[in-house]
């Protein structure tokens, strides 16, 4: 039996720091340093590196993802009657979070290359009601921030960017976090920057959204028992935060393997449509995700030996059924309608060797091989 490759392996990286990380999250239970109240050490510490690495002056800890885009929404005034732009494809948090803060998600297509929101439509969507934007560097791959940044100054509108995908990401040099105003981030286990359970952050450089958004994690409190609003739990814990700051010092060691593993995956594919990096940007692959016909049938392929794809995201946002209430139709959003059936996330990972990315490769390869029609020529 061939061995194992999967979509992607925590066990490999842990294995590799270990004795830090073991190390890390006994000094916690040590310390009794558990909850992230203010004045927690390690969550501190985190904030701190986070957002010394990002660029940005503050770094906020949260419980997740979800979370952080959430309260940002919040800490910048979104509310009901409001209207946020979102790419129609990404993972369901982007949009979910829009409507937990009682606003409308208006999705726009995406780029048809790049796979992220498509700028050139961005304000055909725009109407009195619109208040803010937030593009997913998707995969990995930054959205075109330049651009975006102009269409939101131009109609004064806010950027959050979401980053879950894309630590480390930059454009010209300036990372994903950076381009606007605030900026929200996923440390789940599978990310490229990751916790051993649900983690978040959030950075920015305006002292009242930092402010704010620490207020909102923390009950509403401004200082102990001075509860200003009516706010929520979502902080990041002590062991997270210890953990994820012994991570951080490998991320960008970790990014220029992923990088490398992308280029092989490159130099090796034939007849699929593979991943396109965003000019003058830095791709971080989170995902590698190639696009061909037959997508299902290779799924069973690769598996067939012992290689474990993904599909990120089989239905695009508009057409889900928690969506379903505004009836769209595939002309709506062209683009994410046809990828969503063709896509595939091949195994991504910095400890992905070269002879298992090309014993993914040749699956890739053959399969697609004798997917194509025989010629007339070839028949004789
Ligand atoms: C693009 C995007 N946004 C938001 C999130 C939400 O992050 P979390 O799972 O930490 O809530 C994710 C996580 O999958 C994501 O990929």
């Amino acid at each position: 039996m061939l061995n194992r490759i999967p979509l992607v392996d925590l066990k490999k990286q842990y294995l590799q720091i270990r004795e830090e990380i073991n190390a890390a999250i006994m000094q916690v239970i040590d310390e009794t340093a558990f909850v992230g109240d203010p004045g927690n050490r390690f969550v501190g510490q985190f904030e701190t590196d986070f957002a010394h690495y990002i660029g940005t002056k503050h770094c906020i800890g949260c419980a997740n993802g979800t979370d952080s885009i959430e309260i940002l929404l919040r800490a910048h005034g979104i509310g009901p009657g409001d209207e946020v732009l979102v790419p129609a494809m990404t993972w369901i948090s982007t949009a979910s979070a829009v409507v937990s803060v009682g606003a409308t998600p208006v999705f726009v297509d995406i780029d048809p290359i790049y796979y992220t929101i498509n700028e050139t439509l961005i304000e055909q969507h725009i109407t009195a009601s619109t208040k803010a934007i937030i593009p997913v560097h998707f995969y990995g791959n930054m959205a075109n921030m330049p651009a975006i940044m102009d269409i939101a100054n131009k109609h004064q509108l806010i950027v959050i960017e979401d980053c879950a995908q894309a630590h480390g990401a930059s454009i010209n040099g300036k990372k994903a976090g950076t381009w606007g105003q605030s900026a929200s981030f996923s440390f789940y286990p599978g990310k490229n920057l990751g916790a051993y359970g649900d983690a978040g952050g959030i950075v920015t450089n305006s002292d009242d959204i930092a402010a704010h958004c620490r207020m909102i994690t923390n009950h509403g409190q401004a200082g102990k028992h001075n509860h200003q609003l009516v706010g929520r739990n979502s902080k990041l814990d002590g062991i997270q935060a210890a953990i994820l700051s012994v991570k951080l010092k490998y991320l960008d060691a970790w990014t220029e393997a992923r990088i490398n593993n992308a280029i092989t995956y490159g130099n090796l594919l034939h007849g699929v449509t593979t991943p396109q990096t965003r000019p003058n940007s830095k791709h971080v692959f989170h995902l590698y995700v190639i696009q061909v016909p037959a997508r299902e049938k290779l799924l069973e392929a690769l598996k067939a030996k012992n290689i474990f794809a993904g599909i990120h995201y089989p239905v695009s946002l508009p057409y889900l059924p928690a969506f379903a209430s505004q009836n769209y139709t595939p002309a709506h959003f062209p683009v994410a309608y046809a990828f969503q059936s063709k896509i595939v996330s091949l195994p991504m990972y910095a400890e992905l060797s070269n002879a298992e990315i090309g014993q993914v490769a040749n699956v890739v390869n053959e399969f697609v091989k004798q997917q194509q029609p025989i010629s007339a020529e070839g028949a004789l």
